[in-house]
């Protein structure tokens, strides 16, 4: 048995992993990033001991806990580098961990790890190279080659949330304008639904929200666009294609087998995959060469778990 955290920046998620990569009990509480490092620590902590007692089992039946980090990690180290969307730079995190749980502790990229669970387990199964994208809070990216996480020279390969595809004026909370990120995340389709809906009160967006605009999501604004309603479409035609841009920049730069579409979105499934792969395929630059096949991730959320605990 191993513990996988998929730590992001909307939600905790911890799963107790068999050797099968089945996730055989999990547990889950909010980030709320603002706390700071040490709470989110032991609350991850807390979660995994409970499960672990739960399961009637102790520290001592668990091999190792790995984590997928929304950011840039070094597992040497125990070392969150940066990440963007938690606000933070050098984080001890493997130390505080030990604090309250013994256990080897291994971290990666969030993105990196469900693209690990996915070749393993899912749909980049039988691919020599897979690229995944996550479509969430953030624009997450892992590249596997040869059944490894390529994670570069420095720890943070790839990090295409942050390629920079537009001038659309709004800030990445990396600090640049015109990130992927800022286009293709479930942020960017809320943050345009509610702009939309401040100026047309009578989208269906607005109405699936219950009338709140504050607590408009991202599934509001597909659920509309898929009934048609007009902002909704005008809004998620602008994703897919600026989420399209992105995917072929990714093609002519890694040229994979296979690209995975994970993260929250890409729960639209067919709604989403059918539109991107029309304009992937109007703007692909060898329309004489085959290229990677687009595919929805077939382990949902489960992947940042199961990725996270087959870490070694
Ligand atoms: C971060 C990535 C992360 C992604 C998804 C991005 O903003 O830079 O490292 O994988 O968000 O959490």
């Amino acid at each position: 048995m191993r513990i996988g955290v998929d730590l992001g920046g909307t939600n905790i998620a911890v799963g107790l992993v068999d050797e099968e990569g089945r996730i055989v009990a999990r547990g889950s509480r909010p980030t709320k990033p603002e706390r700071g490092y040490e709470a989110i620590a032991k609350d991850i902590a807390d979660i995994a001991l409970e499960l672990i007692k739960r399961s009637n089992l102790s520290v001592s039946d668990i091999k190792s806990m790995g984590i997928g980090v929304p950011g840039v990690a070094d597992s040497e180290k125990g070392i969150v580098i940066r990440a963007v969307n938690l606000f933070w730079i050098k984080i001890p995190l493997a130390k505080e961990m030990r604090k309250y749980i013994d256990l080897p502790i291994y971290m990666d990229n969030d993105a990196n790890v469900a693209a690990l669970a996915e070749a393993v387990y899912g749909a980049g199964k039988g691919s020599k190279s897979s690229v995944i994208i996550t479509l969430g809070t953030g624009v997450g990216s892992g590249f596997i080659l040869d059944g490894k996480i390529y994670n570069g020279a420095h720890h943070f390969a790839p990090e295409l949330g942050h390629i920079v595809i537009g001038d659309n004026g709004i800030r990445c909370n990396c600090g640049k304008i015109g990130c992927l990120e800022t286009y293709a995340s479930a942020t960017a389709l809320i943050r345009e639904g509610k702009k939309a809906a401040e100026k047309n009160p009578d989208t269906l967006i607005l109405k699936f929200a219950n009338g709140d605009i504050n607590s408009i999501t991202a599934k509001n604004v597909i659920d509309a666009a898929k009934q048609y309603d007009e902002q909704a479409m005008r809004i998620f035609n602008d994703y897919v294609k600026y989420l399209a841009i992105g995917i072929v920049n990714v093609i002519n730069m890694f040229d994979p087998e296979v690209i995975i579409l994970g993260g929250g979105v890409a729960n639209a499934g067919d709604f989403l995959i059918k539109p991107l792969k029309k304009e992937v395929a109007e703007n692909i630059l060898f329309k004489e060469l085959p290229y990677a096949d687009i595919r929805k991730a077939e382990l949902g959320n489960d992947a940042g778990i199961i990725g996270a605990a087959i870490l070694s």
